[in-house]
């Protein structure tokens, strides 16, 4: 069998060690798969920049778009991020010609991915976005395959490292805000503007994607509430501590007569809950089954090695020729999704 030509868009700390382990794994890959796996071609801002990783043999290509289109190229990697263009664009134009899709970019989905989802199921590529939530926790593979015959109840958990990061160095050694950022920032675990990460809105974008999964509804950023945690000081955390609590951003997603409840605020949770000992750059995500005790994922959330081993992962199933409705059913079965009235708690 021919082996599966891939065309990487983007190489930061993720795209730089999704070339190394497809290069370190690739027997092992090929023994899951069926087939080999190769880069064929990559795109990102700076050719010059040092990254570690032997490029020789594969095609340099100046333009996204290009790659994305690229005859050679069976599955499109896309490691930009941002909503927008290119990487929308990019992931568009290499749906409609056919190709299979792998990205880490939970933005683009949280507001494009129905119509990227319709793509893929009108065309028959993959749109596979394991990365974009928990990194390399494999949560969307939970609820899309693991539970597919589970009604789901509640969906909730620590879904961004950085504020977990935050929270937990300024608990526990009484840092700044600031300073605690600086260094989630310095290690990689934060979003190019941390706004996104502080402010709540990665949190939510990642939820919107674990209710549309969970609950067959369509997936939409703007039906989540949000507060974030940058007005939160280390005396907010000696209070809560003093009262038996620690503060934890969570995302929650929740069935209720109203609708879907999708919310995502900082949380007094009891030190003693399970919850409250995620510490650090760590998710998890709780998943509430019907007739089933809640099944609860945690995993390194952030970071390049765990973002790229999830997209490896998502790579070899395109290799293999596994393909998902991107949301778990096709678009017709996914319901409206309505802003639902929050309820007090
Ligand atoms: N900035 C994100 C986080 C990266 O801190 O969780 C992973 O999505």
């Amino acid at each position: 069998v021919a082996p599966l030509k891939v065309g990487i868009a983007g190489l930061g700390t993720v795209g730089a060690e999704v070339v190394r382990l497809i290069e370190a794994q690739a027997r092992v890959l090929a023994g899951r798969s069926g087939r080999g796996i190769r880069v064929v071609a990559v795109t990102a801002r700076s050719k010059a920049k040092k990254r570690g990783i032997d490029l020789r043999g594969v095609e340099w290509v100046r333009d996204p778009m290009a790659l994305a289109t690229h005859p050679d190229v069976d599955c499109f990697v896309e490691l930009m991020g941002g909503a927008g263009d290119p990487a929308l664009s990019t992931v568009e134009a290499a749906l409609n010609a056919g190709k299979s899709v792998v990205t880490a970019n939970k933005a683009l989905l949280a507001k494009h991915g129905l119509k990227l989802a319709k793509a893929a199921e009108k065309h028959g590529g993959a749109l596979n976005y394991e990365a974009a939530v928990g990194a390399a926790i494999p949560v969307i593979k939970t609820l899309r395959e693991g539970l597919a015959g589970t009604g789901i109840n509640r969906v909730y958990g620590i879904l961004n490292g950085t504020c977990n990061y935050i929270l937990t160095r300024m608990e526990q050694e009484g840092l700044s805000f600031a300073e605690c950022l600086a260094d989630a920032q310095r290690l990689g675990y934060a979003e190019a503007n941390p706004s996104f990460d502080v402010d709540g809105h990665d949190t939510a974008q990642k939820l919107a994607i674990l209710a549309s999964l969970a609950f067959g509804t369509k997936v939409a950023q703007s039906a989540v509430y949000v507060e974030g945690i940058s007005s939160i000081a280390p005396e907010d955390l000696r209070a809560a501590a003093d009262l038996g609590y620690r503060v934890k951003l969570l995302g929650v997603a929740v069935r209720t007569a109203k609708g879907i409840e999708q919310r995502v605020h900082p949380t007094m949770v009891p030190k003693s809950s399970s919850i409250a000992q995620v510490m650090g750059v760590t998710n998890a995500v709780t998943i509430d089954g019907e007739g089933i005790p809640p099944i609860t994922l945690v995993g390194p959330g952030a970071g390049g090695a765990a973002t790229a081993s999830a997209v490896v992962a998502d790579i070899a199933d395109v290799a293999r020729g596994i393909r998902a409705n991107p949301f778990g059913r096709p678009i017709s079965q996914l319901r409206d999704t309505k802003k639902a009235p929050m309820e007090r708690h």
